[in-house]
């Protein structure tokens, strides 16, 4: 054999691997109007979408689903794994919610991710509930029932993922629920609706590990952020929340066997005319929970109601045995480098269980006033003796709280 035709096959077969690690990095794509989808706001989409998702999570190469500008009504979606490889769903386009609840069948939620290892969702697009109607079939707060409308978004069993960029609006129920999901990130999340939509909440965290929201704008009508039972290590950053209820850890303490909460930072965020700041909720006569290390730094609080709260006597519908006290124990909580305005005078209200007094709770360099002229901001305290660093203001525990 001649050294050049060595020399070729070698060169040959460098091209060949060069050419193959190329279409290896390279993510496949499957666009959707290749799959019939019509994008004209009135035809159902979600058949079209539904079999570019079937496709590209069947391709042994990385894949992305292109749903390009335009206006896509689509009915309930699944985009279910687990996938052959990792798979990015970019959504430039806006996905239109059935404005009639009937046809999402009972449906838990509008679109879900689930059982998924690699996820990346990205793109300017937009999912709109278009829940203007269902707000007004709400029944939480007249009958404690509030299983009957979709969540927008369902992030469920997803590890290592990414979400990011996008924008829901007018969710029907919560816009987003991540649930059961392990490393995921939500980054530059967009969410928007009325301040006076029930039950909105923004991005709702449960039994989940390693969160992280970093980046957020959340205008709504119920908690930008809640964290619920089974959440570790979530990490909310640079949110600007309001309207809405402020950021939150609970509501704990309903069902039974729920999942200690633990390791839980809020810092860097703004919270602007909403009526709660940072808060702890747990409901009396509870089961029994845990929750422990929370941190809440460097928040700016812009006329809020109650700027920091624990309550462990939540009960928002008024039917509760105030006589029993709650059962989850609160420990490890720290509030520091929070200025700003309340619209209330009791800027700090740190209501702790009778029978659970909270446990290390610290308060650092606290400036809060009230923004009313007849009086300057207090704030009350039981079942607790906060510690506190710095200058606090209003200082800690000017009067105690009386249920
Ligand atoms: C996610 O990680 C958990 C824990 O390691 C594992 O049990 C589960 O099967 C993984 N899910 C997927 C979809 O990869
Ligand atoms: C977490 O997920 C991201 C993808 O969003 C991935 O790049 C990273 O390696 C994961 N981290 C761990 C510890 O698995
Ligand atoms: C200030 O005014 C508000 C609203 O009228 C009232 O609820 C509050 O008790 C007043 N505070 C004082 C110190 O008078």
């Amino acid at each position: 054999m001649s050294s050049s035709t060595i020399f070729s096959r070698s060169t040959t077969f460098i091209l060949f691997l060069f050419i193959g690690l190329i279409t290896n990095v390279q993510a496949v794509d499957f666009h959707v109007k290749r799959y019939g989808a019509r994008a004209n706001g009135n035809s159902d989409d979600s058949q079209a979408i539904m079999k570019a998702w079937k496709d590209a999570c069947s391709s042994t190469k990385p894949s992305k689903i292109v749903i390009p500008g335009g206006r896509y009504v689509v009915d309930s979606m699944k985009f279910q794994g687990p996938c052959l490889a990792p798979i990015h769903v970019q959504v430039e386009g806006r996905l239109q919610a059935p404005t009639n609840i009937k046809k999402m069948r009972n449906d838990a939620s509008w679109i879900v991710f689930q059982y998924i290892n690699g996820l990346t969702v990205s793109g300017k697009g937009t999912f709109d509930g278009r829940g203007s109607l269902a707000w007004k079939q709400n029944q939480c707060a007249s009958s404690g029932k509030c299983g009957s409308l979709p969540i927008s978004l369902r992030f469920f069993s997803l590890n290592n993922s990414l979400i990011k960029d996008i924008t829901s609006t007018d969710s029907k129920f919560f816009h987003m629920n991540v649930h059961n999901c392990r490393n995921v990130t939500l980054r530059n999340i967009n969410i928007d609706a009325p301040g006076d939509s029930p039950n909105t909440d923004g991005i709702h965290i449960g039994g989940s590990s390693g969160i992280t929201i970093h980046d957020a704008r959340i205008k709504t009508g119920d908690d930008c952020v809640s964290i619920g039972d089974g959440s570790q290590q979530i990490n909310v950053e640079k949110v600007t929340c309001g309207p809405g209820h402020g950021i939150s850890i609970g509501s704990l303490g309903k069902y039974k066997n729920e999942k200690p909460v633990s390791g839980i930072t809020v810092r860097d965020c703004t919270i602007t005319n909403t009526m709660f700041g940072v808060r702890i909720k747990t409901w009396p006569a509870s089961t029994k929970g845990i929750a422990s290390n929370m941190q809440f730094e460097n928040i700016v609080m812009d006329n809020v109601g109650t700027p920091i709260l624990i309550d462990q006597q939540y009960c928002p519908y008024g039917t509760c045995h105030h006589q029993v006290p709650s059962r989850v124990q609160i420990s490890d909580v720290g509030f520091k480098n929070i200025r700003g305005t309340s619209t209330t005078q009791v800027a700090v209200k740190l209501v702790c269980s009778r029978g659970y007094p909270c446990k290390n709770v610290k308060l650092s360099n606290i400036n809060l006033k009230y923004s009313g002229t007849n009086g300057t901001a207090i704030s009350e305290c039981s079942n607790v003796k906060p510690a506190v660093v710095g200058r606090v203001v209003p200082p800690a525990c000017t009067r105690a709280f009386a249920a």
